[in-house]
């Protein structure tokens, strides 16, 4: 191992690794199918819209990868459990789990529904909590490694307004990988965090929208002028450049993945010097009226 480094990063042939990608009917984890596919992984891949999952696993196929699906909501325990099994079923054990699917939500936190907070957290937080306790408790079992990857956001990172639920689920996933980090140390399992920045997929069509009524939030939101390291950050990326970064952290694993340069200055900014950024988000807007 590589000194100081949290795993032994040396590179690895994914040729014939099963792995098992949730969230792959649309965006990231479709693209992400893709890739793996031509580099010889066997994939097992899932989400709820199974037209959409058959499509891509028979462009997988077409293209001589081999893939198989299920339907899975990861927001139910037992079906990510259910999805496990069906998994091993098909290609044996399971060498890489892609905890992916996710989803958002705009809404004002001081109105947050119960309800939704807790769709939140258990689509993009307790959904890895159940993948990591289906596949890594046998993996312990065997006395083998394997590998867990959480696709989480930079709103895992700095919270952003009108994400309230969405960004409290994923800074708890980020808690949560780096408590289990730790607690598989020396077991040969490895968990990648993966932050991605504004991405273009589907994520924005299907963002549930509890402001849409409301029009003096469309307003401020409008006006305002955003500081120049959100605005570095909203350039949207390709879900090839996600996917990418994904394989290659399968190829060498490590703790944390940042595929967006801005986005990922953006974050470390914020946890060095969080009040000189806040001070610049909450600084008041110049009116037209301002400089007479
Ligand atoms: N796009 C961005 O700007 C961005 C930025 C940072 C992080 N991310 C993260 O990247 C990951 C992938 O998102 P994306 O951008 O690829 O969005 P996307 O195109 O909307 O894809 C989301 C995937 O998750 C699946 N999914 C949603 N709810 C599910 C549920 N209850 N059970 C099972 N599958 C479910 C969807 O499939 P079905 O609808 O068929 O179930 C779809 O395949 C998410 O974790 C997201 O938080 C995205």
């Amino acid at each position: 191992m590589r000194n100081g480094a949290f795993y032994n990063t040396a590179m690895s042939d994914l040729a014939g690794k099963h792995i098992v990608v949730t969230g792959a009917s649309a965006g990231i984890g479709a693209e992400l199918c893709r890739q793996l596919g031509r580099l010889g992984c066997r994939l097992t891949l899932t989400a709820r819209r199974r037209k959409l999952l058959g499509d891509v696993t028979e462009e997988i196929r077409r293209a001589g990868g081999e893939a198989c699906y299920e339907t899975c909501d990861v927001t139910e325990r037992d079906e990510v459990f259910e999805l496990a099994e069906f998994a091993r079923g098909h290609f044996g054990e399971i060498d890489v789990w892609v905890s992916n699917a996710g989803g958002g939500m705009r809404h004002r936190l001081l109105e947050a529904e119960e309800e939704d907070m807790q769709l939140m957290f258990r689509l993009n937080c307790l959904s890895s909590l159940w993948a990591y306790q289906a596949v890594a408790v046998p993996w312990i079992e065997q006395g083998r490694g394997g590998q867990l990857i959480d696709v989480s956001s930079v709103g895992g990172k700095a919270g952003f307004a009108y994400g309230g639920g969405y960004c409290a689920a994923k800074h708890a996933l980020s808690g949560m990988g780096d408590v289990l980090r730790q607690e598989l140390a020396r077991t040969g399992i490895t968990l990648t965090t993966v932050y991605p920045g504004l991405t273009e997929s589907e994520f924005g069509a299907a963002l549930i929208d509890r402001t849409a009524s409301d029009k003096s939030l469309r307003t401020e939101v409008m006006s305002r002028r955003a500081p120049w390291f959100v605005r570095l950050m909203a350039a949207k990326q390709p879900t090839a450049h996600v996917a990418r970064a994904i394989v290659h952290a399968i190829r060498r694993p490590v703790p944390f993945v940042y595929p967006h340069r801005w986005a990922a200055c953006a974050a470390l900014l914020y946890n060095l010097w969080p009040n000189l950024l806040l001070s610049r988000l909450n600084r008041p807007r110049r009116t037209s009226s301002d400089g007479k």
